[in-house]
């Protein structure tokens, strides 16, 4: 239990490092929360200007929650303290300690902790994304769709264990995203890039 317990402060507290407010920082681009949406995320970053800032949110913000994974299982050998991991990572970056706990959506920590926790389920998410992305050029709307699909590609894999887990953090990411499903039933939502 006392290893569990470890697995999830840990995970926690890598999820909750907002790599996307850390880099527009220290790059002098300024305050995310004034800029575009916002959100502490990669989407947001890009709003700046900087691609490579917005690159890098995403790798860092993706990678914590692969990390948190593949540590995980490295530790216990067990599924179960892998997918704790990723619920973890996952809630940090959604209520990060070091804001408040008001955090971001989740969407590359919900893709890095796909890929750790099986590659094709994460591989499958990311194109999905990237598919929705070039169809409509909508970043909200491509993790919208993304997420959910994710419980789709666990059971077509073969990892009927992750769907609950997939179908929690799909929730949690629909719910973050509830400013922007307005906005996407308004018409009003921008393109990726658009200020
Ligand atoms: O990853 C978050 C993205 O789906 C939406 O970001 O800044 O447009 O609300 P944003």
């Amino acid at each position: 239990l006392t290893t569990l317990l470890l697995v999830a402060l840990l995970s926690y507290l890598a999820g909750s490092i907002p790599f996307g407010v850390v880099i527009t920082r220290l790059l002098g681009l300024g305050n995310l929360r004034d800029i575009g949406s916002g959100n502490i995320g990669a989407t947001n970053v890009l709003r700046t200007g900087n691609k490579g800032a917005a690159l890098a949110t995403l790798l860092l913000d993706a990678g914590k929650g692969g990390i948190a994974v593949l540590l995980a299982r490295a530790l216990t050998g067990a599924e179960d303290a892998a997918q704790l991991a990723a619920l973890a990572s996952f809630i940090g970056h959604l209520f990060p300690v070091w804001l408040g706990f008001r955090g971001g959506k989740g969407v590359a920590t919900f893709l890095g902790t796909a890929l750790a926790l099986a590659w094709p389920v994460g591989l499958a998410c990311c194109l999905t994304w990237l598919a929705t992305a070039k169809i409509s050029k909508i970043s909200s709307l491509s993790a919208l769709v993304a997420t959910l699909s994710a419980a789709l590609w666990m059971w077509l894999f073969g990892h009927p264990a992750m769907i609950a887990l997939g179908l929690l953090l799909a929730a949690l990411v629909w719910w973050r995203h509830a400013a922007n499903l307005q906005r996407l039933l308004a018409g009003t939502e921008p393109r990726i890039g658009q200020k």
